[in-house]
């Protein structure tokens, strides 16, 4: 009997020594460094309209992050919505500033960084990465970048450096870990099949899923659908003054999801953040620049996605205490 305590507390001391030194190991790494990702392609050529499509994707999807008030143009800020256990995290400065922004980035060192969140300089950068975005709308974003708008002309305000947490570094190592290059084009489909449209939508342009699946840190980045919760909402995020502001179910469920919902309705939470629950709060993006085919799209595929029961806030305490 003894021995076998010995034994016992002895694989303990050896387990806690593992856990001391991977703990190091994350702390002392931080964030981790790859090699950086290598895109080969012809530099994008910018027509009007891929700038224009361009700006809609941007202002949907990059400004709510990279916009500072202060500056009027995407030079990075502080994001105080991001949950505080990890640490500081600040936006970078992606104007045209050949220093302090995107200047001196090549086409395919901004794609492979879009692609995988890995920088030129092969640091894994703490922000979202558009795996499922089409070939032509990443080269869209990049036509806007490169664009005469005011936003993105060269601004020397200097990036900061990040203050991740253990926390953050730790998920770094593990869940959130930069995602491949595709390995051939992605092409989105057709406006005519509504269905399909919507889902690259969800899952490609916008990422709706990211935010109204479960938890980030259980989204499955490469197979959206496999995400826990895939489009049921109770994503815990952060509102402007630092509130927990859940995320909603948009699966067909009409009781705690948009089941019940007409097409207008959809359309007019999503293009004007007028939910019939009552207008819409930060960290809902405001999709303003999207169109009303995009709308019915993602209104179209959402009514096919599996139903789940999960009531939020809005459903009333009543669907909430049930739940
Ligand atoms: C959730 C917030 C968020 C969103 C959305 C977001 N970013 Fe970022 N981005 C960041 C943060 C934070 C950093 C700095 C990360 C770091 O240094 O680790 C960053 C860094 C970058 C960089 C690297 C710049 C550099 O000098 O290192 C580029 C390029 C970039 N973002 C482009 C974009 C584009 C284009 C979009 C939209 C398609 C976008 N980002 C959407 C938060 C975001
Ligand atoms: C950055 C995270 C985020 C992204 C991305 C996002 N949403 Fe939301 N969404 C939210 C949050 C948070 C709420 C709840 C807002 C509130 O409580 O005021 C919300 C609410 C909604 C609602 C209202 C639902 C209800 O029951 O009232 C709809 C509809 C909606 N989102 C659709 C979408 C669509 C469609 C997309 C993609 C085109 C999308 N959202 C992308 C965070 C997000």
């Amino acid at each position: 009997m003894k021995k076998v305590l010995r034994i016992l507390g002895l694989l303990v001391a050896g387990l806690v020594f593992l856990g001391a030194c991977a703990a190091t190991f994350v702390q002392v790494r931080g964030i981790p460094s790859y090699d950086p990702p290598k895109v080969v392609m012809q530099p994008v050529k910018a027509t009007p309209e891929r700038i224009a499509h361009g700006q809609k994707i941007v202002n949907a999807m990059c400004a709510d992050c990279h916009l500072n008030r202060g500056t009027g143009a995407l030079t990075g800020k502080p994001l105080n919505e991001m949950p505080a256990a990890f640490g500081k995290v600040y936006s970078a400065n992606i104007t045209q500033d050949k220093q302090h922004g995107i200047g001196a980035w090549t086409d395919a060192e901004l794609v492979g960084m879009l692609r995988t969140g890995i920088g030129r300089d092969g640091r894994q950068r703490v922000m979202p990465n558009f795996v499922h975005m089409s070939d032509e709308d990443v080269h869209s974003v990049l036509a806007y970048l490169h664009s005469n708008d005011a936003q993105v002309q060269p601004n020397p305000t200097p990036s900061r450096e990040q203050e991740p947490s253990f926390l953050l570094k730790a998920l770094t190592h593990t869940v959130m870990k930069p995602t491949p290059l595709p390995t051939g084009p992605v092409v989105a489909p057709p406006k005519t099949d509504a269905v399909a449209y919507g889902r690259y939508l969800v899952m490609g342009r916008y990422k709706c899923y990211d935010c109204h699946s479960k938890d980030f840190k259980t989204n499955n980045d490469l197979e959206p659908e496999k995400s826990a919760g895939y489009m049921g909402g109770g994503n815990e995020l952060t509102g402007a003054d630092g509130q927990p502001i859940l995320s909603r179910n948009l699966t067909p469920d009409p009781e705690t999801g948009i089941g019940d919902w007409t097409e207008g309705q959809f359309v007019q939470a999503v293009r004007y953040g007028q939910s019939p629950h009552g207008p819409l709060r930060m960290p809902m993006p405001k999709f303003t620049l999207m169109d009303e085919a995009e709308a019915k799209a993602i209104y179209a595929y959402l009514r096919t996605v599996p139903v789940l029961k999960n009531a939020t806030p809005e459903d009333g305490a009543a669907a909430v205490a049930t739940r």
